[in-house]
């Protein structure tokens, strides 16, 4: 039987017509609620360029206020972008201080933007070792998009899964101890409840650039049914059309969350 979310058109169909119309034949087909962005090949962007790889990461930047401005335009609820890993920081120095600055700049650019388009602005991660300035960034535009109805546009900085579900187990246990959970208490929905992702749903769709394909320590809990899209194109070359592309793609797929 025909899901609601199934499309069955060819990709040759789909591909030859104008981006207007892909992007307006979209919205007749279930649009993922929560998209997860593994933005990767900014460094390869800028060295194919003889840039330093700090420049990938600043046209990446503008990459990302394009493509929440169109997934808030479609409909999506979440879009969770992998920005910083808890791995990240075996990178040289200069590399991360420019990668911990780019919140700010981003925000400082964009955020009556993102206030007039409804968007609200959320991190997870880990907070505690990030620099102040990069925090207080991000805090001030949580704080002023917190009541927002539209795109939840959600930043992993400083983020690991395993990190994340080491850190839920060791909450589990504080709880159990307190009395404050039973044993019976703890199933997948009360583990998910004590991650950082807790207020979102799973993601429906995760799409990563750059032609790896790995998870990198991503969401490993969340992703358990998501249907994934990978591309060559490197983050600072993705654009409006790669993303309509992932999402007709993710139209035509027929997810039966372990049922037939
Ligand atoms: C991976 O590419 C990318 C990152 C580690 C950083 C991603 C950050 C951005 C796209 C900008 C984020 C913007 C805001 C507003 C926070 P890579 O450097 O590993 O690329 P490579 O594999 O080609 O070296």
């Amino acid at each position: 039987m025909l899901k609601k979310f199934q499309r069955w058109k060819k990709e040759e169909q789909i591909g030859e017509r104008p981006l207007s119309d892909r992007k307006k034949e979209l919205l007749n087909y279930e649009i993922p609620n929560h998209i997860a962005i593994i933005m990767d090949g900014n460094g390869r962007w800028a060295q194919k360029r003889s840039l330093p790889r700090i420049m990938g990461h600043h046209e990446g930047m503008k990459v990302v206020r394009r493509i929440t401005k169109v997934a808030n335009e479609l409909g999506v609820k979440a879009l969770t972008l992998y920005a910083f890993s808890t791995e990240n920081w075996k990178r040289p120095k200069m590399e991360v201080d420019f990668l911990m600055k780019l919140p700010e700049e981003f925000l400082g650019t964009f955020l009556p933007e993102l206030i007039e388009e409804n968007v609200q602005v959320r991190i997870m991660g880990n907070k505690d070792e990030l620099p102040s300035h990069t925090l207080r960034a991000v805090e001030k535009a949580m704080n002023e998009t917190k009541n927002n109805t539209g795109l939840i546009l959600n930043f992993a900085l400083n983020y690991g899964s395993r990190y994340e579900m080491v850190e839920g187990i060791k909450k589990i246990i504080a709880d159990y101890e307190q009395n404050n959970l039973k044993l019976d208490d703890i199933n997948e929905d009360c583990f998910s409840s004590y991650l950082m992702s807790k207020e979102l749903p799973d993601p429906d769709l995760l799409i990563r650039t750059s032609g790896e394909l790995r998870l990198s320590n991503f969401m490993l809990w969340q992703l358990a049914y998501t249907e994934f899209w990978f591309t060559d194109t490197l983050w600072p070359d993705f654009g409006e059309e790669d993303f309509v592309e992932a999402i007709e793609d993710f139209q035509n797929r027929g997810r039966r969350f372990g049922g037939i």
